[in-house]
């Protein structure tokens, strides 16, 4: 269908996916489960008045809600609506399919899951709430939780709680291993933000009901006119007569990824020791910049192969074709290169036709840390590095299957990507894909030879996940008005 929807409609997007709410420091996430639809359609109505919208720039506190297929059938959605959600939403992240595209076996497989897994209570609903500091989060969350008793549904396990953590020299955002993880994000057209035309995607991307990267509007679920006697739902464009449940909503992917400090800068410094066995942290610094493709302060290395340049901290401007098309500036395989190749995923196409490829398989990252640091800054000596801490991986994408699953199978874990032969990405790759046998291994392209690192072990494992839909405002407004569904338009049993 040709695109005709220019306009974002802030006021009905929810605000997470346009903002990352980075002045609200303090966060959590809540994973509740439905026991009484008709008390949480009645709840939900209510919430969708707390929902922060896109709009609105909130300085002290924001709410945002997403739902599992599972939660969605629990609220009374009938059957023929739920048949138009993508296969990869209704199947969910541990169904056998989605396992093995996105490589959720040994460390990762969903049985040892905290949550979200097939031994673990069923996740309906996922509540994320931020909060100008730790003090106001938690008043935050107690008036909320207030509501879920009356509301029918009960809070799975203890609160996803998250963490910010800041460099202690640059003052900056970074992740557990110690960069600065807060630097390249897509930016959307529409929004009118100024950047690099390389960057800047079309908003159907990441937000349904809009034009994407193939001029269309990406495929949105849908319910029958009749199941929206209110007529709080829009029209669908194509004038079908059926009503448009997706637009302004987008789909979360949210996997909670366990980091081994420890194990990570263990390994790279045995590997980096002097001649006389004694470490070396600068050589240290310096592999772990080439598996992720920036320095700790996030300068790339691209711009800079020697050394870290905090001036260039939040540098995002450049590509690989020209300035480094052999990776010996920054490797093949570094993390950055493989999740968002930018204009050398295919050499033969050219970078241009690369680039405007690439934008489909873009996704907008709104994950946050949680757990202690290990320490202040990548100079972990003496740290004490026991103890569960990661990232609380989120991700928005309009097509949960040609973005994050793409993205996962095609570039992070694929041993084979830009002409490698059997290494995945450093950083998080899954070391036992079933096509390699042999432990998996990292490639510095270099002149005259490259250098090898193998047998990597795994840094990151999965604790927990799900695909979740974010709906639109009025969406979650429908859905908290929705009457059980008459047996022929197919109640889920
Ligand atoms: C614990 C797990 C992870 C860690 C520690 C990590 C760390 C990082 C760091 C340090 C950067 C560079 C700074 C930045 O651009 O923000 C980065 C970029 C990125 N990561 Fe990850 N990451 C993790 C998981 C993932 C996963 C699971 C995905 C996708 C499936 C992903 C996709 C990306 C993308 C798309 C970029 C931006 C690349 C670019 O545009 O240049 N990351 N990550």
């Amino acid at each position: 269908m040709e695109s005709t929807v220019p306009d974002l409609d802030l006021k009905d997007i929810q605000g997470l996916i346009v903002r990352g709410y980075g002045s609200l420091e303090a966060a959590c996430y809540v994973l509740l489960e439905i026991q009484d639809g008709e008390a949480a359609r009645h709840w939900l109505a209510t919430l969708a008045d707390q929902i922060t919208d896109a709009e609105t720039r909130p300085s002290r506190t924001s709410l945002n809600v997403a739902f599992t297929h599972a939660g969605l059938v629990t609220l009374g959605l009938d059957a023929e609506a739920l048949a138009t959600f993508p296969d990869e939403f209704t199947e969910g992240m541990t169904s056998e399919r989605r396992r093995l595209i996105l490589g959720d076996h040994g460390e990762n497989a969903p049985e040892k899951w905290v949550w979200g897994g097939p031994k673990t209570t069923p996740v309906h609903v996922l509540l994320m709430l931020f909060a100008v500091d730790e003090p106001t989060l938690e008043t935050f969350y107690e008036s909320v939780s207030r509501g879920f008793s009356s509301g029918g549904v009960t809070q799975i396990g203890q609160t996803l709680t998250t963490t910010l953590l800041r460099d202690a020299q640059t003052g900056l955002s970074k992740e557990h291993f110690g960069f600065n993880d807060a630097v390249s994000q897509p930016l959307i057209e529409e929004l009118g933000k100024s950047g690099p035309p390389a960057n800047t995607v079309k908003a159907g991307e990441f937000i349904l009901g809009y034009p994407n990267e193939y001029d269309l509007l990406t495929e949105r679920p849908t319910v029958r006119a009749e199941r929206d006697p209110q007529g709080i739902l829009p029209a669908d464009p194509s004038e079908s007569g059926v009503r448009d449940i997706g637009s302004n909503g987008s789909y979360l992917v949210f996997r909670q990824l366990h980091q081994d400090v420890g194990r990570f800068w263990q390994f790279l410094d045995d590997l980096t020791r002097d001649a006389n066995g004694n470490s070396d942290p600068e050589a240290r610094i310096r592999l772990a910049a080439k598996m992720v493709g920036r320095w700790p302060s996030g300068a790339p290395l691209v711009r800079t192969p020697g050394h870290d340049d905090p001036e260039l901290g939040q540098e995002n401007d450049f590509g690989y074709h020209d300035m480094d098309p052999l990776g010996i500036r920054c490797p093949l395989g570094a993390h950055i290169r493989r999740t968002n190749p930018r204009d050398a995923s295919d050499p033969h196409l050219g970078p241009q036709r690369t680039l405007s490829i690439n934008k489909r398989h873009r996704i907008l990252r709104r994950g946050r840390a949680y757990g202690q640091p290990v320490s202040a800054s990548v100079q972990i000596e003496d740290a004490d590095t026991s103890g569960e801490r990661g990232l609380h991986f989120i991700c928005f994408s309009g097509n949960i299957s040609r973005q994050f699953e793409f993205v996962q199978q095609t570039w992070i874990n694929n041993p084979k990507f830009a002409g490698l032969y059997e290494d995945t990405d450093p950083l998080i790759g899954d070391r036992a894909p079933r096509e390699i046998r042999r432990a998996s291994g990292f490639t510095e392209q270099a002149m005259p030879a490259r250098r090898r690192v193998s047998n990597l072990p795994q840094f990151v494992s999965v604790r927990g996940g799900a695909y979740f839909f974010m709906p639109s405002i009025r969406a979650v407004r429908y859905l908290g008005s929705l009457e059980p569904a008459s047996p022929d338009i197919g109640q889920m049993p």
